[in-house]
């Protein structure tokens, strides 16, 4: 017998498939104990002297203490912004503005596995999103929008494009260096300075982000990014000299800013939550549907805007989708979101948590059917286990509020017409997906969904020259695209009508 042979006979087959471990290192990221705020090119001290701790949501171990910013250092940072916007850079030329952008994009993609490792450790994301999705597009929106700087007069013909000043951005923390990416690359490629928010959980990816800005030689105060929960978001937005606000967060502080800004002629748009019907036709391919729908409710554990929460499958087809639907839940695998094996990663806060259980035990409670794959859970940390409601009436609090969470709520249609109506039958209108082998169908659809975006036979697909925005309570205004710059330019509507 060779020693081959004979080490083989030792190790039996193995009784299961089990992966083993595959965590990526995370001493690629380096962490200050404290950070202060990114004001006209430095990170300086708090003038309000507040911290707070940021946390890794899969251990609850604090990660670094970050700034609680105030009046004064909002104050700072816009006037760091107006400085920078008045005495350079809306006069530089737009070919310079451009070298920026494409600067930033280059420094991101060769960054980007430390960025990667922080944003999942701060945020709690499976590694393999944030590396494969959140990275690649962050930098692709630098590189679309640094495109666009020198070719305005091109984009909008006999507008005489002009940037609006200082913009306010205020973002969430489900997606937090691709939403800084959408908000802060149009904003300069228009010509504007920027002061922009992160959310209070999810702070570090965009304070590293001050340290690309310095590596690519930005002027100081094009950029300033102040730390803070919802009172510095909120002093951002009354500022007197902000003259735009981008908001990405819940349709009630949304609604809260609108208020506060109505009558004041700052420009305004919100990019709010939504409810998405995921509707799955008897002669859609039913693998890759099933793909669809975990690919649309259980990405980045649901903390998704544009989630697929509502499973809209026509009857013909209900019992094969959802004994497909189950079987996949069972080879989701959650746990340390550093692991390049982890599908379901941790819940972001303990705060998202909570709502998530509450929000599960009104749907028990109202009659709902809940399925949950056998699954362990990590001993500390926020998790959710990824979890399907059957029998949901469209009446249940699951299928008509945002959850936000790794929650799917299934309802079941006849006809294309009974799919549209429930489809539509929702305070929002941001997103929608359409599974079906008929391309009349998938038109025939589109035109009578009332969402923003939508998906067919693919879900949760982004690309920066692509507009993302929503109807009614999803709010207003477009990210990406020709459409993400408009909010960032004065534009002459008279010679648009006369030519
Ligand atoms: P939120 O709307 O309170 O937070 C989003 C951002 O707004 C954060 O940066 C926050 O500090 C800031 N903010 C909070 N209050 C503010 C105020 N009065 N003025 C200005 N800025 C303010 O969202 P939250 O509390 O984190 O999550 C609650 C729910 O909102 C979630 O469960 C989810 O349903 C929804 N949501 C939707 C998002 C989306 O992408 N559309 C993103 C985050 C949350
Ligand atoms: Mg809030």
């Amino acid at each position: 017998m060779t020693d081959l042979e004979r080490r083989q006979d030792r190790a039996p087959v193995p009784s299961g498939w089990d992966y083993a471990p595959a965590p990526e290192a995370r001493d690629i990221v380096t962490l200050e104990d404290r950070y202060g705020v990114f004001i006209g090119g430095e990170l300086v001290d708090p003038r309000s002297g507040e911290y707070f701790p940021t946390l890794d949501p899969s251990t609850e171990e604090p990660l670094a203490e970050v700034a609680q910013a105030g009046t004064e250092d909002v104050d700072l940072a816009v006037h760091a912004a107006r400085d920078a916007f008045e005495n350079g850079w809306s006069g530089i030329s737009p070919a310079e503005r451009a070298k920026y952008l494409f600067r930033i994009a280059r420094i991101l993609q060769e960054r980007s596995r430390e960025f990667a490792v922080l944003e999942s450790l701060n945020g709690g994301k499976p590694i393999k999103e944030s590396r494969d999705v959140d990275l690649p597009l962050s930098a692709a929106h630098f590189f679309y929008y640094a495109g666009w700087a020198d070719k305005l007069e091109y984009a909008f013909p006999n507008r005489r494009p002009k940037p609006v000043g200082v913009a306010g951005q205020i973002i969430p923390w489900n997606f937090p260096l691709l939403m800084l990416a959408w908000k802060v690359a149009p904003a300069l490629a228009a010509g504007n300075t920027v002061v922009l928010k992160p959310a209070e959980t999810t702070p570090l990816t965009a304070l590293l982000f001050a340290d690309v800005l310095r590596q690519a030689e930005l002027p100081p105060g094009v950029v300033n990014i102040v730390t803070g929960d919802g009172r510095t978001g909120a002093e951002i937005v009354k500022h007197e000299n902000v003259d735009k606000i981008a908001f990405t967060g819940s349709t009630e502080v949304g609604k809260a800013i609108q208020r506060e800004l109505a009558g004041t002629g700052k420009k305004l748009t919100l990019e709010l939550g939504g409810k998405a019907a995921n509707i799955i036709f008897d002669d859609a391919a039913l693998d890759q549907a099933v793909e669809g729908i975990v690919n649309g409710i259980y990405f980045n554990q649901g903390h998704v805007c544009c989630a697929g929460s509502r499973l809209l499958v026509q009857e013909s087809i209900y019992e094969p989708v959802i004994e497909k639907l189950k079987k996949r839940l069972q080879t989701l695998r959650l746990g340390d979101p550093l692991d390049k094996n982890t599908d379901i990663g941790a819940i972001n806060s303990k705060m998202q948590l909570d709502k998530i259980t509450e929000l599960v035990a009104a749907g028990k409670d109202e009659g709902a059917e809940i399925y949950q794959p056998p699954c362990r859970l990590p001993e500390k940390g926020y998790w959710f286990v990824p979890t399907v409601f059957t029998n949901v009436a469209q009446s249940y609090r699951i299928a008509q509020e945002e959850i936000f969470g790794p929650v799917l709520s299934v309802l079941t249609f006849r006809t294309p017409d009974e799919a549209i109506e429930k489809a539509n039958n929702t305070p929002y209108g941001l997103s929608a997906g359409v599974w079906t082998e008929k391309g009349s169908r998938i038109l025939s659809m589109a035109q009578k969904l009332k969402a923003g975006v939508i998906w067919a036979n693919t879900y949760n697909r982004f690309d920066p020259s692509s507009p993302f925005g929503g109807y009614k309570e999803s709010g207003f205004g477009r990210e990406g695209g020709l459409h993400g710059l408009e909010p960032y330019l004065e534009l002459d509507e008279s010679e648009a009508r006369g030519g």
